[in-house]
């Protein structure tokens, strides 16, 4: 089974560009099922359907569904939120905030990546298409697997050992409850749950992120921080959609300065994702509803192209510690190294040849380091941090 996640920022267009997909692919025989992950539905609105938490067939091999994360939160995490409730509560704060907090922020989304890998083990679809929330909790949402279950599994056995130990004591002298066994076995759960899900997520013939952008600076931003975050995890970016492009036939003296904004812009994309695939859209006449309007849509972005193809192989960033020196490996095919200027500003690195500038944001294990030295092997340039 294949998987794509579609992220970006909000109101970009990711849920049109995930059910145009879906379409697509579709056309193209894989059985596919798009799912929205995002608790702010808008799937159903875009193909004009009512979907539910379980699968609805939309058309030949096209199947739609919206994840219900109470539904999900409350299978892993009901003795978890109980005891957050019961405890905040008895700190005087009230029911209604209580009940906020017994949600941690990024939970919903990431019960709905176990749902996901539940599809992929039943094998009942060839592709499943993920419409995700916007891109803050989706980089929660995928950076999860990696680090929570690295805490689950590390700090959590030592925890539960010493609530045990401490509560015939603890509870009498300072009057707190612990948590009870219920509390362990959904935590418990969770970690068995997130087993394997990060080796499905970060297998790069599997699953592919794609990003949805607008042509503006902002938003290109935003994706081009999103895109250094997932390589850091691992995932495969395999395409970048711009979508609602200004088409040529526009010729309203009023839209000629933005016209010349976007086409900026969209050098700069291509500058910047480069050699990630770019995708295109045009903003269309009216707003993207209905399956035909859907179907036009993945006709203008994939043209002949099947959907479920992995546009990219090589991840284009990747760091790792030798040492004292941190090392980041950067993909840049047909560089000439004589013609670059690298140097860091702010928390950006900046490189600069007469074609063009790159501005790679830093991760935060890098910022405060020094630049020691780069080099070139092959279509890799090697950046040394100290
Ligand atoms: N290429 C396009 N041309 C015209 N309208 C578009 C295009 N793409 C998307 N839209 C419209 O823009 C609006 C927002 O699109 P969509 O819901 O897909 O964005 P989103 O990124 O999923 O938003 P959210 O962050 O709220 O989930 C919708 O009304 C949709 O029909
Ligand atoms: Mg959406």
């Amino acid at each position: 089974m294949r998987i794509i996640i579609i992220t970006g920022k909000g109101g970009v267009g990711k849920t049109s560009i995930a059910a145009a997909t879906a379409v697509k692919a579709a056309q193209f025989a894989h059985k596919t099922l798009v799912m929205s992950t995002d608790s702010a539905h808008s799937l159903g609105d875009s193909f004009d359907l009512q979907l539910g938490s379980e699968p609805v067939e939309i058309s030949d091999n096209l199947f739609g569904l919206e994840v219900d994360t109470r539904k999900e939160l409350s299978r892993y995490w009901s003795n978890i939120q109980a005891f957050i409730r019961k405890t905040v509560q008895a700190r005087g704060i009230d029911s209604v905030l209580a009940e906020e907090l017994s949600v941690l922020p990024g939970m919903e989304e990431l019960f709905s990546l176990l749902l996901l890998k539940e599809y992929y083990q039943t094998k009942a679809y060839d592709l499943v298409i993920v419409d995700c929330a916007p891109t803050a909790s989706t980089i929660r949402q995928l950076s999860f697997p990696e680090v929570g279950s690295w805490y689950l599994q590390k700090i959590f056995p030592i925890q539960r050992a010493v609530v045990g130990m401490a509560r015939p004591f603890a509870e009498k002298i300072y009057e707190v409850n612990l948590p009870d066994e219920g509390v362990f076995d959904n935590i418990r759960n969770l970690i068995l749950s997130l087993e394997g899900m990060k080796e499905i997520l970060v297998n790069p013939a599997i699953t592919t992120v794609r990003f949805v952008l607008n042509l503006e600076k902002m938003v290109i931003k935003e994706i081009q921080r999103a895109n250094m975050y997932m390589n850091l995890f691992g995932y495969n970016v395999d395409g970048v959609f711009v979508n609602k492009i200004f088409s040529e036939a526009l010729t309203d003296p009023y839209l000629d300065r933005w016209k010349k904004i976007q086409s900026d812009n969209m050098l700069l994309v291509e500058s910047s994702f480069s050699p990630i695939p770019i995708f295109k859209a045009p903003l269309f006449e009216q707003e993207v509803v209905g399956i035909e309007l859907l179907e036009k849509l993945g006709e203008v972005i994939y043209d002949e192209k099947d959907p479920a193809n992995v546009f990219n192989h090589t991840p284009p960033i990747q760091l790792h510690m030798e040492g004292q020196n941190c090392i980041l490996k950067w993909r840049l095919p047909n560089l000439k190294k004589s013609e670059i200027d690298l140097f860091t500003k702010g928390d950006e690195l900046i490189l600069q040849t007469p074609l063009y500038q790159r501005n790679l944001p830093l991760p935060r294990a890098l910022l405060g380091k020094t630049l020691k030295e780069a080099h070139q092997n092959g279509e890799h340039l090697i950046i040394t941090f100290t």
